[in-house]
């Protein structure tokens, strides 16, 4: 086998290129809101784009939006060794979710650009569109039509809260490429991500070799009762949606509880009408996450919400409708790239475990098409989805010298 090379990420051009990028959307509390398909998502698109063209990438960019900065090999008709990762971000995201994974991946292919290093695969960062979900619901929905989890219509058709559709958005700011969704072949993909979660940090380690992604299954639910006057009700007289809705968050939170230690349940959006002060509210509309590795637990957890909404419901003379709208199953990665990323970290000296995701990532969805797995840093306080989100410099280089590890040695070994 041959000595892999000594080749170093340049931590402050990656910390440079993750501050600068993070002025597109960025927020007074120092956070980013960069809503897929919005105009800060073009801004941010266009830059990775002439970042990716400068160091001599082609950028193609397909029907939903993914885009994928290709460096050719020495062999230009293996199928490429991709990293990547998502630019969008929560409405009140921090600066690392998601971006720390695309810049990443580009201070890897600028080392590999400056040192000339040479591939024998050819090497694509992607961008995967809309992995958040917040403003276009499921979550990694462009990285699951390239895995031919949902077809480009699905996804065409999902619509934003004030009912615009992700298909003329994506046309409004130039990002409807193309190329088919899953039209070319991916030899592999490395996603570098931050842990969202506080293990690493509370057990002093720097990088999680990441060997799975828990199950994610999203229902939402319109409760309806009557709008009446706040005054003029009397309390057994009303149909008070709101109420049917503070009930069914009670509800959710128990049946996570109920399956301790590792279920999660939350109601992270609700819109109520009319929202007016002197008003007995007669719609609500809720959504429901619940998450847990194993597919038999969520079945439990999701009969027990079901089993109890109608009762809720009907003592309190509402009605209300119940979808579920998402289900992504836990994914498991492949051994040979944890292995790399397990020999990445030991040669990089960096201190590292082995864990599975809490949060869905676009190689959820990627894991069904090609060998696939993840690179974890520390947040503080485990703290993510929130404009105070922080990993340090250190931890930002940690992750990327790990990537670019490990990208080199699947390399090496496929060759
Ligand atoms: C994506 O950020 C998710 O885990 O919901
Ligand atoms: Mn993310
Ligand atoms: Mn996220």
């Amino acid at each position: 086998m041959t000595a892999l090379p000594n080749l170093q990420i340049n931590p402050q051009r990656l910390w440079d290129a993750l501050m600068e990028t993070a002025k597109f959307g960025g927020t007074a509390k120092g956070g980013i809101r960069r809503l897929t398909l919005s105009d800060e998502d073009k801004q941010v698109r266009d830059w990775f784009k002439a970042q990716c063209e400068a160091l001599g990438c082609t950028v193609t960019v397909d029907e939903v939006g993914n885009m994928f900065a290709r460096r050719p090999g020495k062999d230009n008709a293996r199928d490429p060794i991709c990293m990547g990762s998502h630019l969008d971000t929560q409405p009140t995201g921090g600066k690392f979710d998601g971006v720390l994974g695309v810049l990443g991946g580009l201070e890897v292919l600028r080392t590999l650009h400056e040192t000339g290093y040479e591939t024998t695969a050819p090497i694509e960062l992607v961008n995967w569109t809309n992995e958040e979900g917040s403003r276009f619901a499921p979550a990694m929905l462009a990285s699951g039509v390239f895995a031919g989890a949902f077809d480009t219509a699905f996804a065409y058709s999902r619509a934003d809260r004030d009912g615009k559709l992700f298909e003329s958005e994506l046309e409004r700011i130039g990002y409807r490429g193309q190329e088919k969704a899953g039209g070319h072949r991916l030899g592999a993909m490395f996603e570098l991500h931050i842990e969202q979660g506080p293990i690493l940090e509370a057990e002093s380690l720097t990088i999680g070799i990441v060997t799975g992604v828990q199950g994610m299954r999203w229902y939402e639910v319109t409760v309806t009762g009557q709008d009446a006057h706040t005054g003029a009700t009397p309390m057994h007289l009303r149909k008070n949606a709101l109420l049917g809705a503070a009930r069914m968050i009670e509800a959710v939170h128990r049946i996570a509880m109920d399956h301790a230690p590792l279920a999660v349940g939350t109601v992270g959006l609700i819109e109520n009408k009319p929202n007016s002060r002197n008003v007995v509210p007669g719609e609500v509309f809720f959504t429901v996450d619940f998450r847990h590795p194993d597919e038999g637990v969520l079945d439990e957890m999701e009969a027990a919400f079901r089993a109890a909404l109608p009762g809720v419901m009907d003592e309190l003379s509402l009605s209300f409708e119940e979808k579920r709208i998402w289900v992504s199953p836990a994914v498991k990665f492949h051994p040979d790239l944890i292995d790399c990323v397990r020999e990445g970290a030991r040669k990089a000296g960096f201190a590292a475990r082995e864990m599975v995701s809490g949060a869905g990532h676009d190689a959820a969805y990627i894991a069904r098409v090609a060998p696939t797995t993840m690179i974890f840093v520390p947040c503080l306080g485990g703290i993510s989805h929130n404009e105070a989100e922080s990993t340090t410099f250190d931890e930002c280089a940690a992750g990327a010298q790990v990537l670019l590890e490990a990208v080199v040695a699947y390399d090496a070994r496929s060759a």
